[in-house]
This record gives structure tokens, sequence and C-alpha cells, in this order.
């Protein structure tokens, strides 16, 4: 059973480097940003609800967030463990998580605020499979169109810098408090998020098994 929490501020590189960590400890990468935005994308009353949230930089209720991640962690794909981003957000949260699925690693991507401004506003994603870009450290091959899909690539309604500096705020006084409660419980690893994905990828791999 492998139980890892990412944690960190918006635009760290969470979900970039989720996703090949996800595939090297066989587990699945759970978002609960990507639960959430599915939802609103399939016009759900919950995905409605959380819309409104999520749009203005805000967190979503804590008891909607926990309804739609229990339903994913419910598949069996989840049931070997699980790598978390974006969960817990604030301690009740995280409280919460300790009751029904405690993780056993947590690592706090750290980066000065500056680089997360210049990241998040440079995102771009496709509709159709979820693929994300950066139009200046990961653009698509062809300018505005997805490698995969040929989708026209979108921003996220929540990637606008007054939503984007909503949400550094919140990550501050509702996140942050959350590295001393995993340090004093002794889960938490720090590593530097700053680099490019391939340095940030070995950091991480060093920091959960020793070597990278
Ligand atoms: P969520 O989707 O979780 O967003 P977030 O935490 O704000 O994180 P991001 O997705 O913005 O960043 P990331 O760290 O994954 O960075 P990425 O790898 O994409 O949450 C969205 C919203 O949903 C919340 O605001 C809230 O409303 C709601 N929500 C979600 N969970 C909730 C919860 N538990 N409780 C309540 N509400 C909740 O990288 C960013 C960009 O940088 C990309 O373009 C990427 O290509 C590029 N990049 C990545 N790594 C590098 C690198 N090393 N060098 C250069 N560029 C890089």
């Amino acid at each position: 059973m492998v139980r890892v929490v990412l944690l960190g501020p918006p635009g760290a590189g969470k979900g970039t480097q989720a996703k090949s960590l996800a595939t090297r400890l066989a587990v699945p990468h759970l978002s609960t940003g990507d639960l959430l935005r599915e939802a609103v994308r399939a016009k759900s009353p919950l995905g409605e609800e959380a819309d409104v949230y999520m749009r203005a930089g805000r967190l979503v209720p804590d008891e909607l967030v926990l309804r739609i991640l229990k339903e994913r962690l419910a598949r069996p794909d989840a049931s070997s463990g699980f790598l978390l981003d974006g969960y817990p957000r604030n301690v009740a949260q995280a409280r919460e998580l300790a009751q029904f699925a405690p993780p056993d690693r947590v690592v706090a991507f750290e980066i000065p605020q500056a680089i997360l401004i210049q990241r998040i506003t440079e995102r771009r994603s496709c509709p159709k499979c979820g693929a994300v870009y950066n139009l200046v450290t990961k653009p698509p091959k062809t300018d505005g169109v997805c490698d995969n899909e040929g989708a026209e690539l979108i921003q996220r309604s929540d990637d606008r810098l007054d939503a984007v500096r909503i949400r550094l705020l919140v990550y501050e006084e509702q996140t942050a408090p959350l590295l001393e409660y995993y340090r004093k419980l002794g889960l938490l690893t720090r590593i530097d998020a700053n680099g490019t994905p391939d340095e940030v990828g070995r950091r991480l791999r060093t920091a959960l098994e020793g070597r990278p």
C-alpha cells in the first residue's frame, strides 16, 4: 500500500510530476482539481456549485470535495494506494483524510512566488485529453493546438491573474499550515520545485526512494 500526498502552491508542478510518478508507483494519480473540473464539465449539481468557488480562486467547501474524493477512492484501482494531488487543502481536510486513508508520505514542493505566477498564466490545456502545456516551457508543436488531439488549447478559468492572486493567498492562509501539521507527524519531506521538470522529478524520486 502506497499513499503519497503532494503538497504545494498553485503552479508548483504537482500535476506535471504526478503523472509519471503515479506510473512509477503503480497507483492512480488522484487530483481533486481534475475531479472537480470533470464535474463542472459534466454540469452535475456538485460541479455547478463547485464552479463558482473555483472561478473565484477560492476553496470548494470541504463536504463537496470529500464526497467527490471518496467516490473516486472507492474505485478498484485505488485499492493499492494513491498519489494525491490537491487534497488536503486545510487542516480540517487533513484530519478527515487521516480517518479514512492516512497518508504515509507527504512531499512539499517549494518555489518562489514570482515563478508560480509566470507558470500559471502561461499554462494551457487540452479540453479533450487534459494534456497540460506551457507557452514558454512546454509549448505544443503547433501554436494553440494539442499535439495528441488536434483540439484548440484552452486556459483554465481560474488561471487569470486576479484568480491566481487569490489562490496564492488562500494557499498561504489555509494550506501552508499543513506543512507544520505533517512535519509534526514525521511524514513531511520538502523538495526544491524550481528547476526543469526532469530536475524536479529526480528530486522527487530521491525524496521518496532515496535515489534519483
Ligand atoms: P487544483 O487543480 O488542485 O490547482 P492548484 O493546486 O492550484 O494547482 P495547479 O493545477 O494550478 O498547479 P500544479 O502544481 O499542478 O502545476 P502544473 O503541474 O499544472 O485546484 C484548482 C481549484 O479546485 C482550487 O483553487 C479549488 O477551488 C478547487 N479545489 C481542488 N482541490 C480542492 C480541495 N481539496 N479543497 C477545496 N477546493 C479544492 O504546472 C503549472 C504550469 O507550469 C504548467 O504549464 C506546466 O507545464 C508548467 N511546469 C510544471 N513544472 C514545470 C517546471 N519544472 N519548469 C517549468 N514549467 C513547469
